[in-house]
């Protein structure tokens, strides 16, 4: 048995007085459904423009919008508006920020395997900072320099062997992992040495980024501490100690705000005596919790002395995160937001697979019925982006909603999008 939806959950304009409308940006999420068919993101823009601005106050405006977390022109424009400049980890997300006009030097790129053709776009759009992640990348980087008569700024991703105590498939500041310059190791120390002997690379400092969905500030203050020990001799510029700040998904877990999560790491960068400029990169505190996805519920099932499963035409294709790493969700019916949830169902997807769950235990209303427009909080980050054609669904539409008025930022793909690059 579960009470109404929290409102802590939902986008910054939610409102939910009347109890049978629920309205985001004044849009009511029912109409929306109607209007733009489902599944459907909806995204809260007053909320995704006041955290890029918390993210910017914060630090300083040294802060970057990892677009890995949701992107699309607009979210990039959006966010470059807002002071943020772009984290992008590929080609194709540096091709869609620049897409959406925002300058290379307000870039940054990343990638534990950026390929010749993605450093030669990324110098070829004069990026701002370069994160140098292996000496493989430092060997591709020099020589397409040299070969372009250019120089660039980089940072190097170090490793500081720091836990942070998330998902182990998110968990990237140890030092068994893909990413970076290990430090204990003296791995980064040569990174370090090799790349200042380099005619072409201006290293400006370190980067490191832990981990992601961490809700406690000790482990960045950790990290802090191993980097500044590190950089000591060098008298680095600059610092970046990536993203990761957690989001509550469900009820019963909290997280610092962006405020609160700066706070400690220059409180930690204060302690270490880092002299350098302090920046972050955060994806998912900036998107998580501004959107909801809104759901037809298509079949409900009974199985005697198990339970009831609920499907819905999404699923794993528009938020793997339950599949890959156990992520809760809650649900609630956008008709009925003071409703008692008093059932406990399965809420699956509509793809061939057992594990095409997208809430384990979803608790709803006893009247749920087919028909239904089912709603799941704080999906902006990690759904979309990770979305998938699994068994050829159409990746869903994406709207923002703002004083009353939807606007469509990804229009929901067609049948003749599957077949658009076959031969
Ligand atoms: C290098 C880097 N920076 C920033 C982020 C953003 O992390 P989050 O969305 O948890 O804030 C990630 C996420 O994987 C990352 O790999």
């Amino acid at each position: 048995m579960a009470g109404p939806i929290l409102r802590d959950l939902l986008p910054d304009t939610t409102d939910i007085s009347s109890g049978e409308h629920t309205l985001i940006g004044g849009c009511d999420l029912l109409d929306l459904a109607h209007e733009f068919g489902t599944p459907l993101f909806v995204y809260d823009e007053a909320h995704l423009r006041s955290r890029c601005r918390e993210a910017v106050e914060a630090f300083d405006g040294n802060v970057a919008y990892a677009t890995k977390a949701f992107l699309c022109t607009e979210m990039a424009r959006l966010a470059y508006q807002e002071g943020m400049s772009l984290d992008v980890a590929t080609g194709g997300e540096l091709y869609i920020a620049r897409k959406a006009d925002v300058p290379g030097e307000r870039i940054v790129m990343h990638g534990n395997n950026k390929s010749f053709e993605e450093l030669d776009m990324a110098l070829r759009e004069n990026v701002g900072r370069i994160v140098v992640d292996s000496f493989n990348e430092l060997d591709r980087l020099e020589e397409l320099c040299a070969d372009l008569n250019k120089s660039t700024k980089v940072l190097l991703r170090v490793t500081p062997g720091v836990e942070a105590h998330t998902h182990e498939f998110v968990s990237t500041g140890q030092e068994d992992s893909k990413f970076g310059f290990t430090v204990r190791s003296g791995v980064a120390e040569e990174a370090v040495e090799r790349t200042r002997s380099s005619k072409y690379l201006e290293l400006l400092g370190l980067h490191a980024h832990i981990g992601s969905q961490v809700f406690d500030v000790q482990p960045f203050a950790k990290a802090v501490g191993v980097l500044a020990e590190f950089a000591a001799p060098y008298d680095f510029p600059e610092l970046v100690v990536g993203g990761g700040l957690g989001v509550p998904y469900v009820e019963g877990e909290s997280a610092p705000s962006i405020q609160e999560w700066a706070d400690a790491i220059f409180d930690a960068c204060e302690k270490a005596g880092v002299k350098s400029s302090v920046g972050s990169e955060p994806g998912r505190s900036i998107v998580a919790s501004a959107a909801v996805t809104l759901y037809t519920v298509g079949t409900i099932k009974e199985v005697p002395d198990h339970r009831t499963y609920v499907a819905v035409d999404g699923g794993m294709s528009d938020n793997p995160r339950p599949a890959l790493y156990g992520s809760g969700y809650e649900t609630f019916l956008p008709r009925s937001n003071q409703a008692e949830r008093q059932n406990s169902v399965r809420l699956v997807g509509k793809h061939c697979e057992s594990g095409d769950v997208l809430i384990k235990e979803a608790w709803v209303p006893e009247d749920l019925s087919v028909g239904d427009i089912l709603a799941t909080p704080v999906t902006g980050a990690y759904g979309h982006s990770m979305g998938s054609n699994y068994n050829q669904m159409l990746r869903p539409a994406v709207v923002f909603v703002l004083d009353g008025s939807p606007r469509l930022v990804i229009a929901r793909e067609s049948y003749e999008d599957l077949v658009r690059r076959d031969i």
